[in-house]
């Protein structure tokens, strides 16, 4: 038994804690709730005090298997770990029943009206649980250390489908009271975070002999034809990890407000629509959720402070499959681009550079706004250097073997630095990597041709000699232009190259933080209606930091704010307004005087 306890939860080790989960879910679009009741079984009937995690949950009563009422307290509320719920559970008893109700203060959920789906003939709901949001969904012991198996009965309105990270066992056709009924089932433990639940107005299609593609009806087309490259990466993944784990793989394409770029859920990896650019461009993305479901799905850190266990060797497979399936120039182009982006984060840390280690200390601390690209690519460097020090031929084997070893587990820093010193005692200073602020010395230098051939340009106008440049060229050259830029350079590449409205989100944003900080009103303006579209994280961050950071743009930036905060996902808005936070405006000023005055 591990004696370290995760932080982010009030989970102790002496603590029956929870194993599995039978849920009971009505979907009310009406009200905007769940009604549920669930069924949690400890790993232990030793009994005892229990304390689960919840968020902004109606308790409605609590009930033990012979049906006689559990006395329980709803602790105070915690800003960052939300309400301890306290109960003592009888000697030879491992379950109890909770019923309750979601409500509007849920973190994980988010409730679409029509006009936000692509259709807008249908409400939407999904949620989103990774960091610490399955607690405002489910009350359960909410750590990446105590993995849970469950079950699920989704009642929803009839023309509706539930899908959730689970092996669908039946939907009984629409009932006479108008409603339908899914049910799933999903007996390997997984850190609670992966219990996820989509209801929309959505189909499938086969795209892969394990994979089906899920979106809205009139997406789905452009969907399918954009990941249809997913067994093959699947493969990749499976030459470097073992055989995928988790049985099938689906896939689907979310609204545009989901907060990531994609999420590993086991058999059902979500995916953002500004992925779909038509021309199978960002399919990285697809290839760092296909890795996750080793690293993150089958081991995983033990808490957040262990992230990087989870990113870190994601961000390194990502890149392993890149290089099998598009070449080694695209895989080093993606870790060099990324590399720029965590040294830009490092500025942003510059007051926090304990936030800048791989093994944290976040007790205390919102695991949402803290996180930085320091988990995945400090991370993916670090097992890139390893590699480099010990070679393919010995590193590739000890890769396999530590997800056989792990597998099902959730492991700390420690353990894995014990476990990796049996292997190539003295490789690497892994100390400095796992435990010093910014980057060590000696950090393996990443570079591209496509770097090399885009420098050849360097800082002036592509001309007729770079029309045959693909995306990663252009990746490449706006990835490494700096600001300020004249208005007629700007012009000039937009006119030519049709940034402002190119299919590929990437290099459209990258260009939109390239006009914003030259004071480009094209970009501005374009920057403001993509701000209305999006909810993607990734985009908001730099898109509201640059227009925050210029005092001409400022006000434009909180009025952009104030007009979509209603469409972001709560994960979104809490982020972009720490990033705020951090800029020193006052939450008036984001929020109105209205809601500022509620908050
Ligand atoms: N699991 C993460 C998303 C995440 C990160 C959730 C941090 C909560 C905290 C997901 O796999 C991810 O890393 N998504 C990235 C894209 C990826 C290709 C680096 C994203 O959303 O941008
Ligand atoms: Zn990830």
């Amino acid at each position: 038994m591990q004696a370290e306890f995760d932080p982010h939860s009030w989970l102790r080790p002496d603590m029956p804690r929870t194993r599995h989960i039978d849920w009971d879910a009505t979907v009310d679009f009406e009200r905007e709730r769940l009604r549920c009741s669930v069924t949690l079984t400890f790993d232990r009937a030793t009994g005892g005090r229990v304390v689960l995690d919840t968020r902004r949950l109606d308790i409605l009563g609590m009930t033990l298997p012979n049906g006689e009422p559990l006395p329980h307290t709803l602790g105070e509320s915690d800003p960052v770990l939300g309400e301890p719920l306290e109960f003592v559970l009888p000697t030879g008893e491992d379950t109890v029943r909770v019923d309750y109700e979601t409500t509007e203060g849920s973190t994980a959920l988010q409730w679409l009206n029509p006009e936000q789906t692509s259709a807008g003939t249908h409400n939407f709901l999904f949620s989103q649980c990774q960091t610490i949001h399955a607690r405002s969904m489910i009350p359960l012991h909410d750590s990446m250390s105590a993995k849970v198996g469950f079950r699920a009965r989704i009642t929803v309105p009839d023309g509706y489908t539930a899908l959730m990270s689970a092996k669908s066992l039946s939907d009984d056709g629409a009932a006479e009271d108008g409603t339908r009924v899914f049910t799933f089932d999903a007996p390997q433990p997984r850190p609670p975070y992966l219990i996820v639940l989509v209801v929309g107005h959505v189909s499938a299609r086969r795209i892969g002999p394990r994979s089906l593609i899920w979106a809205e009806p009139g997406d789905l087309a452009a969907a399918a034809e954009e990941f249809s490259e997913v067994e093959s990466l699947l493969t990749a993944a499976e030459d470097l990890y073992g055989p995928y784990p988790w049985g099938d793989l689906d896939l689907i394409v979310m609204p545009p407000s989901y907060p990531y770029g994609g999420l590993e859920n086991p058999g059902l990896t979500f995916l953002s629509p500004t992925l779909v650019s038509g021309d199978r461009s960002e399919v990285g993305v697809l290839s760092h959720e296909i890795a996750h479901h080793w690293s993150g799905d089958l081991v995983t850190g033990h808490s957040m402070n262990h992230f990087w266990v989870n990113e870190g060797f994601t961000t390194y497979a990502e890149r392993r499959i890149t290089e099998a399936t598009a070449g080694v120039d695209v895989a080093d182009l993606h870790t060099a681009l990324a590399v720029d982006e965590l040294r830009a984060d490092f500025a942003y840390l510059a007051e926090t550079p304990e936030l800048t280690r791989l093994r944290k200390d976040l007790t205390g601390q919102d695991p949402d706004t803290t996180s930085s690209w320091v988990a995945h690519e400090k991370g993916g460097l670090f097992l890139r250097a390893l590699e480099e020090a010990v070679g393919r031929d010995r590193f590739d084997p000890f890769f396999k073997r530590f997800f056989a070893d792990f597998a099902f587990k959730s492991l700390t820093t420690e353990e894995f630095l014990t476990y990796v010193d049996g292997f190539f005692p003295e490789a690497v200073d892994y100390k400095e990597w796992l435990y010093g602020d910014w980057l060590p010395a000696g950090t393996p230098e990443v570079t591209s041709r496509f770097l090399a051939e885009t420098a050849a340009v360097g800082q002036s106008l592509p001309g007729t000699a770079q029309e045959h440049w693909n995306v990663e060229h252009w990746k490449a050259y706006l990835g490494r232009l700096t600001a300020p830029k004249s208005e007629d350079f700007l012009e000039a590449l937009d006119r030519a190259h049709g940034l402002t409205g190119h299919a590929n989100l990437e290099l459209r944003v990258t260009w939109l933080i390239l006009g914003i900080r030259s004071g480009y009103r094209p970009a501005v303006d374009a920057a403001v209606r993509l701000l209305g579209e999006v909810g993607r994280m990734k985009y908001l961050k730099p898109l509201y930091d640059g227009l925050a950071e210029n005092p001409g743009t400022l006000p434009l930036a909180l009025r952009t704010y104030r007009a979509n905060r209603g469409s972001y996902h709560p994960i979104a808005r809490n982020v972009v307004e720490s990033r705020f936070d951090h800029l020193g405006i006052p939450a008036r000023d984001y929020l109105g005087e209205a809601e500022s005055a509620d908050a």
